[in-house]
């Protein structure tokens, strides 16, 4: 009989029961796993828990604030954010190859997410490490408990072996909607809990060829307006996932006024599908594709055409890198 209120009470007993008086860390990325699990944790413990937000620069317009403010108001939650852009920005410079851009964004989040937990384990002595874990991650991990690694988040490694925590993991029974409602009912952010899977690598993979400050800023301007676009008519709901990619090394003809432009094309690719393994592309209608079109082209300068992926997977993946 399964209610949220009732997995709500029996997680915070177990969690209760497990971590007892020490210390627990928990990173948190942005997405609905991990501040689920942290708000669960802190319904548990309160500030027994300290949260890490590592800010590598590649979230999407508003995320990074979702994390810092909203989350925080929500929750009472301690926070410790590192704003690392510059270090990540520096590390993928002319980086193009789609996995090298995965194993610095990797290594640097471990780097840093590492010096920040020794800050924290030296003042508190941390034990425990929050996960994220979902009874689907388990299910394909066949089963066993993990030592600390963020691998659902980052595809990195684990941590070394002086750091090496306990799990906490009060969400590997429970699938993403049970997730999703328990985060509601703890009172979340809506955008968060209701947030479309996003890759951990960030907008980094979304840039096809090198990644730049002012790419991430087209590219962040043309996303906000295809998310407030399928928002506003109802659509979040409706599909899986909507990547917004920028083509950063291709270059199209335009014209915007009495000019001839030289810009950017991105490329919409809205999917439906289960859990990401096989998925379709999704039918949005034209009028919100329009509408997404008309504002992207009028309200980024740099980017002249918007194009739409009808590729469905496989044999395409979902992201284009
Ligand atoms: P693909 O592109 O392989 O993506 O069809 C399947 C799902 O995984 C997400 N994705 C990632 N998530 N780190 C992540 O945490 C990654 O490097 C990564 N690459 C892809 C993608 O957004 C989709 O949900």
């Amino acid at each position: 009989n399964w209610t949220t209120g009732s997995v709500i009470d029996d997680q915070v007993a177990a969690i209760r029961a497990q971590v007892g008086d020490a210390a627990v860390l928990c990173a948190l990325s942005g997405g609905v796993d991990s501040a689920v699990a942290a708000a669960l944790v802190h319904e548990a413990v309160g500030d027994q828990l300290t949260c890490v937000f590592v800010d590598h620069g590649l979230l999407r317009a508003g995320e990074a604030e979702q994390v810092e403010r909203d989350y925080v108001a929500a929750t009472g939650i301690k926070l410790k954010v590192v704003d690392a852009a510059e270090t990540f920005l520096s590390q993928l410079a002319g980086v193009t190859d789609p996995e090298q851009k995965r194993k610095i964004i990797g290594r640097e989040f471990i780097r840093t997410f590492e010096a920040a937990a020794r800050e924290v384990a030296a003042v508190e002595g941390v034990q425990f490490l929050v996960q994220g874990t979902l009874y689907p991650d388990v299910v394909e991990s066949g089963g066993g408990t993990g030592t600390a690694n963020i691998k659902s988040h980052h595809n990195v490694g684990g941590l070394p072996d002086d750091l090496a925590f306990t799990l906490v993991e009060p969400l590997r029974t429970l699938f993403k909607d049970e997730v999703r409602a328990i985060g509601a009912e703890l009172g979340l952010p809506t955008e968060m809990v209701q947030r479309h899977p996003f890759p951990g690598p960030g907008l980094a993979i979304r840039i096809i060829g090198a990644v730049t400050p002012e790419r991430l800023t087209m590219l962040r301007a043309a996303d906000l307006i295809a998310r407030e676009e399928l928002t506003a008519a109802g659509l979040d709901g409706a599909i899986w996932q909507f990547p917004v990619v920028l083509l950063a090394d291709v270059r199209s003809v335009g014209v915007q006024g009495d000019g001839r432009t030289y810009g950017h094309p991105v490329v919409l690719r809205p999917v439906v599908s289960e859990d990401a393994m096989t998925a379709d592309w999704a039918k949005l209608p034209y009028d919100v594709l329009a509408r997404i079109s008309t504002r992207i082209t009028n309200e980024v300068p740099e980017v002249n055409r918007v194009t739409l992926d009808i590729t469905s997977k496989p044999p395409g993946t979902i992201e284009w890198e």
